[in-house]
């Protein structure tokens, strides 16, 4: 028997106040619904049926672009054109499922649940009953359908807020919505559902009423955590289980031997590959696929982004690294920006205020204050004196600067792209150098210096 797995997100998500579909507002950077895709591939189902709606579009773009090839492949997209309840939606998935397997439901727009959950769901022997059911307990189950119990706890069913009467709703234990049943038994009971109920819709939940009229027990069981189960109708919602999710990453991390200085000031968004002994102070923001190699301090508010950062290393605070890469044992920052492309080798050291692009920068180099450094390749050892820039960009096209190794360039030196600048060269102060230089040569390009003496400075007029 295999596992099939529909996950239901044609809903509208009028609540959520914004023109963007609901299952793709983000948790962690990542879609709500591209979450339960993930989690429900970890379940290794045969196929996974996902019924959309309105903006269908923009929602199987959208999410074929944030999740692997592989996962891609098993996705079956069916269009609910009108959402007639979750016994409908369910209903369009029915010819698509193989009657031997079983069948999980979830939904897009709770984002949370959790692969072991539903390990556990799935496993629940089913030689009593065709169908499992996920459950939880609340102090106060406002909203949600009510499981409906006799005396020795054998499940009769279930009963929508809307539809239950005054005893009904002092009910605590609510569906979660999440269920698994056999293909074959299922398909036969979903025939029989009807809409003769206050929102004339096609309940899902009526399932269970029909499998209590043939089975002597209806296993269920509850989640870990109500995060798990929680969904997301506006962004109030979507805000708290942000913070559940950063909490979780954050205690991952903390586990793993990762010092936080506090967990609750770190924000994950992607795939983070952090070793132990990492120390991440507060405000910082991870993105995309990051990774930091054991020793490395990251201070205060930094962003980094699609990034390796070698051991040993300092960010500090205030640092912004973009698709880039550090080595070991280097010093970024405070006020660093690294664009693109930028790859400082070990022991390399930008300083404040420093902004590079493209840029090589070899072993031990070190620009130190207010830099721009674009479309350049330094050796080792070169020395990127105060206020210097490559001025690589003539207005059309990009231009490359060369450093080879020990390269000293004097402060607030404009290198003039393409330019090459030989071993052990030189710089003057407040050059702007436009030509080659050769090894060990220094290059002075700057007005003269001339004194004169006995000048009065102009007077204000009265
Ligand atoms: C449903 C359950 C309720 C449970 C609650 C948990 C039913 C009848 N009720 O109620 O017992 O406590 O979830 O949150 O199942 N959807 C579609 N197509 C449709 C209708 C819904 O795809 O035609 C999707 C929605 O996008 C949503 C999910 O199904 O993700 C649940 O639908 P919703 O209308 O929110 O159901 P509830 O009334 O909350
Ligand atoms: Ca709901």
């Amino acid at each position: 028997m295999e596992l099939e797995i529909i996950i239901l997100a044609a809903g509208k998500g009028t609540r959520m106040m914004s023109k963007l579909p609901k299952v793709l507002h983000t948790i962690g950077g990542k879609p709500l619904l591209a979450h339960v895709i993930e989690t429900a591939n970890s379940l290794e189902p045969k196929k996974i049926i996902i019924i959309y709606g309105h903006g269908g579009e923009q929602v199987q773009q959208t999410i074929e672009a944030s999740i692997s090839q592989n996962i891609s492949n098993k996705i079956q997209w069916i269009e609910q054109t009108e959402q007639k309840g979750t016994g409908h939606a369910v209903q369009m998935a029915a010819p698509f499922l193989s009657d031997q397997n079983k069948a999980l439901v979830l939904y897009g727009d709770v984002p949370l649940i959790q692969t072991s959950t539903l390990k556990s769901l799935i496993s629940i022997k089913n030689s009593e009953s065709p169908l499992s059911l996920l459950t939880m307990i609340l102090p106060n189950a406002t909203g949600y359908g009510r499981i409906l119990r006799d005396i020795d706890g054998k499940i009769l069913g279930i009963v929508e807020q809307k539809d239950a009467n005054q005893e009904q709703l002092e009910i605590k234990e609510a569906n979660t919505g999440i269920l698994c049943a056999q293909v074959k038994q299922l398909k036969a009971w979903l025939e029989r559902i009807k809409n003769d109920n206050s929102q004339e819709e096609f309940y899902l939940t009526d399932v269970v009423g029909m499998a209590a009229e043939n089975y002597q027990k209806i296993p269920s069981m509850q989640p870990e955590t109500i995060h798990e189960v929680e969904g997301v109708n506006d962004k109030k919602q979507l805000a708290a289980l942000e913070r559940c999710y950063q909490k979780q990453q954050a205690d991952t991390l903390l586990l793993s031997g990762v010092t936080l200085m506090d967990p609750e000031r770190i924000d994950i968004r992607g795939d983070v590959n952090i070793e132990s002994d990492v120390t991440i102070d507060i405000n910082v923001v991870l993105e995309g696929r990051v990774t930091i190699k054991s020793g490395t301090i990251v201070g205060q508010n930094c962003l980094i982004k699609n990034a390796d950062i070698g051991a040993n290393t300092r960010i500090e605070a205030n640092t912004v690294i973009e698709d880039s890469t550090v080595g070991d044992e280097c010093n970024i920052g405070p006020f660093a920006r690294l664009r693109p492309g930028s790859h400082v080798h070990k022991g390399g050291k930008l300083g404040n205020f420093v902004e590079t692009k493209k840029a090589e920068i070899g072993e031990g180099s070190k620009v130190n204050h207010l830099s721009y450094v674009g479309d350049a390749v330094l050796g080792k050892g070169v020395n990127v004196g105060a206020g210097s820039i490559t001025c690589n960009y003539d207005g059309a096209n990009k231009h490359l600067t060369e450093l080879d190794d020990g390269v000293f360039i004097g402060s607030n030196t404009s290198l003039v792209a393409p330019v090459k600048l030989g071993k052990n060269s030189t710089t003057g102060a407040g050059s702007v150098i436009n030509k080659d230089v050769e090894n060990e040569e220094l290059a002075i390009a700057r007005g003269k210096q001339k004194n004169i003496s006995g000048w009065t400075r102009p007077i204000k007029k009265s």
